[in-house]
């Protein structure tokens, strides 16, 4: 059966189409093609996504994107059997489209459509790799909004064992950037820069490092990142915003990597999944790696293009849920509503 799924909860339009075995069938379902559309050239003159702007730049792309995806995969509308949409947590206007399309066009088609969990969707990301992960593991899920550290038994069985207590990861990196003046999202700007910087150069805090659970605190890095950029005054040299970058990025980095494996060893598993934008950064990469080979743990990461907002990760997260015969599908012709601050894990 092939599931064509929408993403539009924040800046990025997403379209893609799985192919999913019959419920009991063996094998994992296949990506056929998938369409992305990113707006962040249209929000960074503004620094940041502008709710309104995203909306009315989804409502331009997801028809011509999923017009793209059709093509490429060689598949008639008709074709389609279930239609998927991240029904939340994100922009409410901008859920409000994908959802709005999803379900007018399973109405056309009279096919029912499937509300997708975003960070669901990002959980399940790395089963798109070649290299996919087996249940359980431990979930390190670093997104723009969210830093959350899970046990991941299966589809839908999620315990959260930590998460931040104020700003996620990705905020981190995003408030620290504006402040070296770099643009929005400012995460892999600010990765770039630190490639040039020396990270023990400032001395920044790593907030609950040694708290003994797996929980975050990133809003004090970010007011020590605004009292050294001050301390520099009006013209810092290239080299100290290098430096700066880099002690940031080695500050949210060893937080993440301690807690990730303080979550391993809490839970005795031997199998860590990154997920979300941030799980794009190299030193992440580079870091958890090497602390994960040490203790015989396998780390199974996204492909790089998938680690930020895309179709691919809600068609494929209905895909898993269909499988198993656990999604609820809503009939078509019903209504709909968006879940703008949707929590994991509630029903
Ligand atoms: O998962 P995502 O696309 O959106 C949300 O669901 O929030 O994550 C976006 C976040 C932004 O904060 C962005 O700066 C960060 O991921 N990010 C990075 C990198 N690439 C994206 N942060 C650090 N290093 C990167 N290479
Ligand atoms: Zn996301």
């Amino acid at each position: 059966m092939k599931v064509l799924g929408f993403e539009s909860s924040c800046d990025e339009t997403g379209v893609a189409l799985v192919d999913v075995p019959e419920p009991g069938a063996q094998g994992v379902p296949t990506l056929l093609a998938q369409a992305l559309h990113s707006q962040i050239s249209m929000h960074q003159a503004y620094g940041g996504v502008v709710p309104e702007l995203a909306s009315r730049d989804h409502i331009r792309r997801v028809l011509p994107l999923t017009r793209e995806v059709l093509a490429a995969a060689g598949v008639e509308l008709a074709d389609i059997g279930v239609i998927a949409y991240t029904q939340g947590p994100g922009l409410a206007g901008a859920l409000l489209v994908g959802a709005g399309v999803a379900v007018s066009l399973a109405a056309a088609l009279g096919k029912p459509t499937l509300g997708v969990h975003h960070l669901e969707g990002h959980l399940l990301s790395p089963f798109l790799s070649v290299d996919a992960p087996e249940f359980p593991f431990v979930a390190l899920l670093v997104s723009g909004g969210h830093t959350q550290l899970m046990r991941v038994d299966d589809v839908g069985q999620y315990e959260i064992l930590g998460e931040t207590i104020d700003d996620a990861a990705g905020e981190a990196f995003d408030k620290s950037a504006k402040l070296l003046g770099l643009p929005y999202p400012g995460g892999p700007h600010l990765a770039r820069l630190a490639e040039q910087g020396d990270p023990a150069a400032f001395a920044l805090p790593r907030p609950l490092l040694h708290s003994g659970k797996p929980d975050f605190s990133f809003a004090g890095l970010k007011t020590a990142v605004l009292t050294q950029v001050k301390k520099l005054g009006e013209g810092p040299s290239d080299q100290q915003r290098a430096d700066l970058a880099a002690s940031t990025q080695a500050a949210i980095v060893e937080v993440l990597v301690k807690k990730s494996l303080l979550a391993l060893k809490n839970t005795g598993l031997k199998r860590l999944v990154v997920a979300g934008g941030v799980g794009a950064n190299s030193l992440l990469r580079q870091q958890l790696n090497t602390a994960c080979a040490k203790r015989g743990v396998r780390v199974h990461y996204p492909e790089l293009s998938l680690c930020t907002d895309n179709g691919a990760m809600i068609a494929m997260a209905a895909a898993m849920r269909l499988q198993r015969g656990m999604a609820t599908l809503q009939p078509q012709g019903g209504g709909f509503e968006v879940r703008p601050r949707w929590a994991l894990g509630s029903p």
